[in-house]
């Protein structure tokens, strides 16, 4: 395969590619990638980044400034470790439209989102008057409020699922949905598969990003249930079942070897912690089949496709209907928010006190205002036809300067999300990302980001996000920076 081949690109080099994948793990250890710069006879890839990585840091004086202050208060300098990168954290003043703008004073096309939030874009007038006029009426009370309603009404049309709750972030919603599905069934196991990132919760730390040299994966058809950080019990990390994406055989087998015992499956429909990887068609059909048929639950974490795949997420996208749908990031139009939609028979659970779905703030007005403001005023069926419009754009362009320039790569995209993959052949799973290149991704990234538009950073993990206020000219901006990264990588190794 080519992408595994040593190339020019590729050496000499001190960063393997098992420190390559982890170098973007969100595990906050990416500083193992410094080794690309600091080896001594560098490949022509290491010093196409080394001189973006400078460009980047020259840019960014004051950045530089209050990252040095701020590890005097802020533990790691930041309050997320996801925002240690490299080579530095870029410290944001604001963000107007499709536009953000740092400290130093650079204007970026933000494509990065807030990872996977700004679908509505910046102080978009919708979710500010709706913003506005809350919080003059009073932004909390612990006591439900009409605005609820209409969101949990307009979740349900677009989703399919008849009941809602809310919560406040990605974490609480995919935990409440294991906890559901195992107050339901009475079962204690669960699956997840290799490579999906949950949150941060203890029973979906399991095998997020295996990467670490003390990892011990496991065969690609049985994978092993590795902790992804510490602080979560090994009796914890034993109760999560591991499988592949797009194996339906696995999950058959981990039944079949746990008759009776599995409570039900967490999964990204459409996987987007790994660039984004496709469900093959039949595949999320065939795992709400064999769930069922033993008794167990299937949860859609759609945290991150939610509203941004699609007016109806994943959901819509694959026609596929699952128990229990998670969704956050987006929907809040910027302010936090989650909500967890089930079908009839599982939240009776709920509403029968079977299981006591809490949280002080859950629901709290100004969440719901700005959430209805996103739903009904924001991503409009016009809204998607201008996105959609906007995707295409992006992905001919890029495919466009990938065949150009002769790269081993390839664009996916759904929806107001996409990414390149650094991959000759298409990436069906995590054992198939963990090949994709991911020095060409941050590469890649630097050139965006010294060019004038905001990726997420670590690399091959994220993918882009479009906002219903980018326009063409953001879209050409994006292009044009891949056209001069590829030619460069091109002429380096030509
Ligand atoms: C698919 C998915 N689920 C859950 C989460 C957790 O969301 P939060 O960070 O809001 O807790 C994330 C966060 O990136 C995510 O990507």
């Amino acid at each position: 395969m080519a992408t595994t081949q040593a190339s020019p690109l590729d050496q000499p080099t001190s960063h393997s590619a098992a420190n390559s994948a982890a170098a973007t793990c969100p595990s906050g250890n990416h500083n193992q990638a410094a080794g690309e710069t600091a080896a001594t006879g560098r490949s022509p890839l290491a010093e196409i980044i080394a001189a973006q990585e400078d460009i980047f840091v020259r840019r960014q004086p004051k950045s530089a400034q209050l990252a040095a202050a701020a590890t005097g208060a802020l533990a790691g300098g930041v309050v997320s470790s996801w925002q240690i990168s490299r080579p530095q954290p870029v410290w944001l003043s604001h963000g107007s439209g499709s536009k953000l703008y740092d400290v130093d004073g650079n204007e970026y096309v933000d494509l990065h989102g807030g990872y996977g939030v700004s679908l509505a874009g910046h102080g978009h007038p919708a979710i500010v008057a709706a913003v506005r006029a809350q919080v003059e009426r009073g932004t909390h009370f612990a006591q439900p409020t009409e605005t609820a309603l209409a969101v949990a009404s307009e979740l349900s049309r677009r989703f399919g699922l008849p009941l809602w709750r809310f919560g406040n972030s990605g974490t609480e919603a995919t935990m409440d949905a294991v906890h559901l599905m195992r107050a339901i069934t009475g079962r204690d196991l669960i699956i997840k598969v290799e490579g999906c990132y949950h949150g941060h919760h203890d029973s979906v730390q399991v095998s997020v990003c295996p990467v670490a040299p003390e990892d011990d994966r496991g065969p690609a058809d049985h994978p092993a249930s590795v902790p992804s950080s510490t602080g979560i019990p090994q009796a914890i990390t034993d109760l999560t079942l591991v499988v592949g994406f797009n194996d339906l055989d696995a999950v058959r087998r981990r039944l079949a070897e746990n008759p009776g015992r599995i409570a039900g499956m967490i999964i990204e429909p459409i996987m987007m912690n790994a660039g984004i990887i496709l469900p093959e068609p039949g595949y999320l059909a065939g795992l709400k089949e064999l769930l069922h048929a033993d008794g167990a639950l299937l949860a859609f974490d759609e945290v991150k496709t939610g509203l941004t795949a699609g007016p109806g997420g994943a959901t819509g996208v694959t026609g596929v209907t699952p128990d229990i749908v998670c969704l956050a990031k987006a929907i809040g139009g910027g302010i936090a928010v989650a909500a967890i939609g089930g079908t009839h028979e599982v939240m009776a659970h709920v509403a029968d006190g079977d299981y006591e779905m809490v949280g002080t703030f859950n629901g709290n007005p100004l969440a719901m205002a700005a959430s209805r403001a996103m739903l009904t005023e924001v991503v409009t069926d016009d809204a998607y036809q201008k996105l959609e419009k906007l995707r295409l754009r992006a992905v001919d362009g890029l495919t466009r300067e990938i065949a150009r320039n002769n790269l081993d790569a390839q664009v996916v995209s759904v929806g107001a999300k996409g990414c390149v993959v650094f991959s000759a052949r298409p990436v069906r799973n995590f054992r198939d990302f963990l090949d994709v290149r991911d020095s060409l991704s941050h590469a890649h990234w630097l050139y965006q980001h010294n060019g004038g538009v905001f990726l997420p950073p670590w690399g091959k993990i994220e993918q882009w996000l479009m906002s219903v206020q980018h326009d063409e000219a953001d879209i050409d901006r994006f292009v044009d920076n891949f056209a001069t990264f590829a030619s460069n990588v091109r002429a380096a190794t030509s």
